[in-house]
C-alpha cells in the first residue's frame, strides 16, 4: 500500500459535496441582481485595482461531438455561417469592453477555452489575437494558450497555431485507451500525439496535457499505461482531472452510470497510480491535480508561495491579471467582482449585435469576501496558509483575518487529528494525505456555502 493511501473511514467522512473553489464565491452563488451596468462600472474601477495586468478569455462553445462525461459549457456543432456570426460577435463584444480599459495596461494572458476552440479556422483565431494585441501593450512573452481536441486536427492546423501567435497548447487526451474513449463518445487523436508534440515544440510552443480519471473501464493497470505513454512524451504540464459527476448539470453523464463508474476507492487508486508515476518521473505536484516539469515557472512559483489561480488554471505573479471574458457563458474575474455572460447562444448574439453587454449574472465581493477569497486562494494553490505572510500582505492582524474568515478552531483541530492538516500558531499546512481533501479544508473558511448550501461535486 502506498504511504498516502486514504483510509476508507476518511473517504466516508470527507468525500462529500464541496465547492471546487476555482472561484470564491463559487459560480452558483452569482446573482441576476448583478447587471451589465454593474459590470461596466466594475471594468472602469478595475483600472485602478490590483493586479493591473490584463488577462483575456474567449469561450468557443461548439464541439463536433459531445463527450458523455463533459462538465464544460459545450454545445453541439453549428453551421459555418452561425460560427462566423459568433466570431463576429466576439469582435463586437471586445469593441464594447476594450474602450473601458486603460490602454496603458499590459496583456499578460490570452486563453481560449470551450467547448472546442480549435473548431475555428486558425485565421479566425489569429484575427481575435490581433484585435487584442494591437490594442494594448504586452508583458514580455505573454501567455497565449488554447485548449485543443486532437481528434480532428491535421498537420497544417497544428503548424498554423504558431503563426496565429499561440505559445501554449493544452491537448485534451483524457486517456490513451481507445475502448475508454469509445465508451465516453470521444474521438482519439487523428495524428500520433508524440508527432504533434514535436511539431509544436519545434515552433516554440509549450505543451499541457489533460487527463481524466474516474471514467468507466479505467483500471489502475490501464491508467498506468496511459500515464507512462504521457511521461514518454514529457509534456511541460500535465493535469489529471478527477471526473466530476454532476448529472444535474449534464444529463448525458447518466450514460456513464449505466456503463459503470468506478467507486471512490478505485478512483483514488487511479489517481495514486498516476501521482506515483509522475513524481518518480521528476514532475512536481501543484495543488491537487497539476503536475509540472521542474523547469516550469509554476514550479518556481510553488517554491516561493506565489502561485495564483483563475478559471483558466494556475498562474504566477508574472502572468496574474484580472480576467475579462468574451463569448457565451464567459466569466470575468475582476478584483472586486465576477460577471458571467448568458448561456443562451441566440440571446448572446442578439445582445451583442444590439450593442449590449451580454451579462446575466455576477457577484460583487464586499471587503470581507475579498479577504476570504485570498485565504482560500492561497490554501488551494500552495496547500499552506502562512498567517504572518497574509497579515503583511493584507495589512491586517492575524486575529482580524481569522475572525473575518470564520476561523473554526474545533473543525480544523478535528482535521488535524485525522491527519489532513498540520496546525501551528502561524501556519496551517495541508499534509500529503490531506491534499485530496484540500477543498474540505477550504470550506471551513467559507461561511457563505455553509449557511446556504448548493449542489457540488465530491473531492474524489
Ligand atoms: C473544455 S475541455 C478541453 C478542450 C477540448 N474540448 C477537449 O475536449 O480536448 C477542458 C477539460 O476539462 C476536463 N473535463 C471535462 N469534463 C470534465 C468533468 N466532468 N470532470 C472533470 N474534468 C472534466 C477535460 O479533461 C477537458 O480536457
Ligand atoms: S470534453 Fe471537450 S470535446 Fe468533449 S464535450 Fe467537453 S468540451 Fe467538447
Amino acid at each position: 500500500m502506498n504511504q498516502n493511501h486514504i483510509p476508507q473511514t476518511l473517504i466516508e467522512k470527507y468525500n462529500i459535496p464541496v465547492p471546487r473553489y476555482t472561484s470564491y464565491p463559487p459560480a452558483n452563488y452569482f446573482t441576476p441582481e448583478f447587471t451589465a451596468a454593474d459590470y461596466r462600472e466594475q471594468i472602469v474601477a478595475s483600472n485602478s485595482q490590483s493586479p493591473s495586468l490584463l488577462s483575456f478569455y474567449f469561450h468557443i462553445p461548439f464541439c463536433r461531438r459531445l463527450c458523455h462525461y463533459c462538465g464544460c459549457n459545450a454545445y453541439p456543432m453549428a453551421s459555418a455561417e452561425y460560427i462566423d456570426r459568433y466570431v463576429d460577435c466576439l469582435h463586437r463584444e471586445m469593441d464594447l469592453v476594450l474602450p473601458l480599459l486603460d490602454r496603458n495596461r499590459k496583456i499578460a494572458q490570452i486563453h481560449y477555452g470551450g467547448g472546442t476552440p480549435t473548431i475555428l479556422p486558425v485565421e479566425k483565431l489569429k484575427e481575435l489575437n490581433q484585435h487584442l494585441l494591437e490594442y494594448f501593450p504586452q508583458i514580455e512573452q505573454p501567455e497565449i494558450a488554447i485548449e485543443c481536441h486532437p481528434g480532428w486536427l491535421d498537420e497544417t492546423y497544428w503548424q498554423g497555431l504558431a503563426d496565429a501567435g499561440f505559445n501554449r497548447v493544452s491537448l485534451g487526451i483524457q486517456d490513451f485507451q481507445t475502448e475508454v474513449l469509445k465508451c465516453v463518445n470521444r474521438k482519439p487523436s487523428l495524428l500520433p500525439v508524440a508527432d504533434i508534440v514535436s511539431l509544436l515544440r519545434e515552433r516554440g510552443i509549450r505543451i499541457n496535457m489533460d487527463f481524466l480519471y474516474g471514467l468507466p473501464l479505467q483500471t489502475p493497470a490501464s491508467f498506468e499505461d496511459t500515464i507512462r505513454k504521457a511521461i514518454d512524451i514529457r509534456p511541460d504540464r500535465l493535469v489529471t482531472f478527477s471526473y466530476a459527476h454532476v448529472p444535474w448539470v449534464n444529463k448525458r453523464q447518466l450514460i456513464l452510470e449505466k456503463a459503470g463508474l468506478p467507486d471512490a476507492s478505485l478512483k483514488e487508486e487511479l489517481f495514486r497510480t498516476a501521482q506515483e508515476l509522475l513524481l518518480q518521473a521528476g514532475y512536481l505536484q501543484i495543488g491537487m491535480d497539476h503536475f509540472v516539469c521542474a523547469h516550469d515557472e509554476l514550479a518556481l512559483a510553488r517554491q516561493d508561495h506565489s502561485l495564483h489561480r483563475n478559471f483558466q488554471g494556475y498562474c504566477t505573479r508574472r502572468t496574474t491579471g484580472q480576467v475579462y471574458a468574451f463569448g457565451v457563458t464567459g466569466i470575468s474575474q475582476l478584483s472586486t467582482a465576477y460577471a458571467q455572460n448568458t448561456k443562451d447562444l441566440d440571446v448572446y448574439l442578439d445582445a451583442v449585435t444590439q450593442g449590449n453587454l451580454p451579462v446575466i449574472k455576477g457577484y460583487k465581493l464586499n471587503e470581507q469576501e475579498q479577504i476570504v477569497r485570498r485565504v482560500i486562494d492561497t490554501l488551494m494553490c500552495n496547500n499552506l496558509i502562512d498567517w504572518q505572510e497574509l497579515s503583511d500582505e493584507l495589512q491586517l492582524s492575524i486575529e482580524k483575518i481569522k475572525y473575518l474568515c470564520g476561523y473554526d478552531a474545533g473543525q480544523l483541530e478535528d482535521m488535524a487529528r485525522d491527519g489532513l492538516v498540520g496546525l501551528s500558531e502561524n501556519r496551517l499546512e495541508v499534509t500529503p494525505l490531506g491534499k485530496a481533501f484540500v477543498r474540505n479544508v477550504a470550506s471551513t473558511f467559507d461561511q457563505l456555502t455553509r449557511n446556504n448550501p448548493k449542489s457540488f461535486s465530491k473531492p474524489i
